[in-house]
């Protein structure tokens, strides 16, 4: 029986800090508000004209690539996740295997669209297929490049505040230790509340979820849907969040799906050596600590320098932990994860 282990471990964040002070002076927010709120001190932006979420990606792919010290040629399979693409279509996977110069294997690239949760998603997938034998090296990246989407007057502070550019990479390889590697993982979605946090214009809906009356569509049937002058004009184009809704849900998502991978492996909340929770707010992450009984030396936290980085921040924060060296041979690594659609998930390994 093949076990899934993570072989290598890169990320990349831009040079540009944007500090709680910098937003005071586009719109009308304050360091104490979003500090008291999220614990965010500061986040990074990508270089507008030179960086995207692939490029990115490419940078955390190439330093994991190299720590598992392999070749970019041994790829097999390629998974990327992020909810802020390059393009609507063809998503960041080809773009990333064009960017790293990697097109001549044709190598098969896969995009994950489950925001916060897109990591795990990936990490379950990439499991499945090491664990059948399919593939020996996946390139597992998830990575964002936010500042490009986000709504920096005062009516998208509540959004805008939380969010950063950056991107993490891991390397998925088979091993045949047994006990080792990743030991389960647990995916779940409700759509429930699909629209409570997202980004839904441009698209392709035409007003089916939310009613046509918000979009002002012109009176051809087809064409003019994906992007209307009264979505311009009420520049109704950028992400939207019910914070309370999100904070609600995630505090009791978060800790379920973690004693969900625990029962599993008959293992308990005293046996995980390091939680690393999706940073999705400061808040949300002390919640889960106090809930599981964890020391503060058992979660990484990062969203303080980094913000939120969505399908990022999980691959960004372990790989900052493994370089403190706070993940070791034999630790319970617990990865936990909730966000957009809404979508969650928790994975162990035994590194
Ligand atoms: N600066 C100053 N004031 C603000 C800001 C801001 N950046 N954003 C909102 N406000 C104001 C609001 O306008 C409102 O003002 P009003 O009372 O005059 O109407 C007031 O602050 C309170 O707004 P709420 O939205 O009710 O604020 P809340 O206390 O709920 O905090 C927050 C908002 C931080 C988003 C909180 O709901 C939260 O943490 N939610 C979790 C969401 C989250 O973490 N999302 C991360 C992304 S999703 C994910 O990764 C899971």
């Amino acid at each position: 029986m093949l076990n899934t282990k993570i072989a290598g471990l890169g990320y990349y964040v831009p040079e540009r800090i944007v500090t709680n002070a910098d937003l005071e002076g586009v719109m009308d927010t304050t360091d104490a508000w979003i500090q008291e709120r999220t614990g965010i001190q500061e986040r990074r932006y990508g270089n507008p004209h030179t960086e995207t979420t692939t490029t990115m990606g490419a940078r955390a792919a190439e330093i994991a690539i190299e720590r598992a010290g392999i070749q970019k040629s041994d790829i097999d399979f390629i998974i990327f996740a992020t909810l802020s693409p390059d393009y609507f279509f063809p998503g960041c996977g080809v773009l990333l295997q064009r960017e790293m110069g990697m097109t001549s294997q044709e190598a098969p690239a896969l995009d994950i669209r489950n925001q916060c949760s897109g990591f795990l998603y990936g990490l379950s997938v990439a499991d499945q297929f090491i664990k059948t034998g399919q593939y020996k090296n996946i390139l597992l990246v998830g990575a964002e490049m936010h500042s490009m989407g986000l709504d920096f007057t005062t009516r998208g502070r509540n959004v805008t505040v939380i969010f950063g550019d950056g991107a993490g990479a891991a390397i998925l390889q088979p091993s045949e230790e047994s006990g080792k590697g990743i030991l389960t993982t647990h995916l779940h979605a409700d759509g429930t509340h699909a629209e409570e946090l997202a980004f839904v214009n441009p698209g392709c809906h035409g007003g089916h979820h939310l009613g046509t009356e918000r979009f002002g569509y012109p009176d051809q049937a087809y064409g003019g849907i994906f992007l209307t002058q009264k979505m311009w004009d009420d520049q109704d184009i950028f992400p939207n969040m019910n914070g309370q809704l999100v904070f609600k849900t995630a505090v009791t998502k978060f800790p379920q799906v973690i004693h969900e991978a625990l029962t599993k492996t008959n293992l308990k909340t005293s046996d995980i050596s390091m939680l690393i929770p999706h940073q999705a707010n400061l808040r949300i992450s002390q919640f889960v600590q106090r809930q599981l009984g964890l020391n503060d030396d058992q979660v990484w936290n990062n969203i303080q320098r980094y913000g939120n980085t969505t399908a990022a921040s999980i691959p960004i924060a372990l790989t900052e932990a493994w370089e403190a060296g706070k993940v070791n041979e034999g630790d319970l690594i617990c990865l936990a994860a909730f966000g957009s659609g809404f979508t969650w998930g928790s994975a162990l390994i035994r590194w």
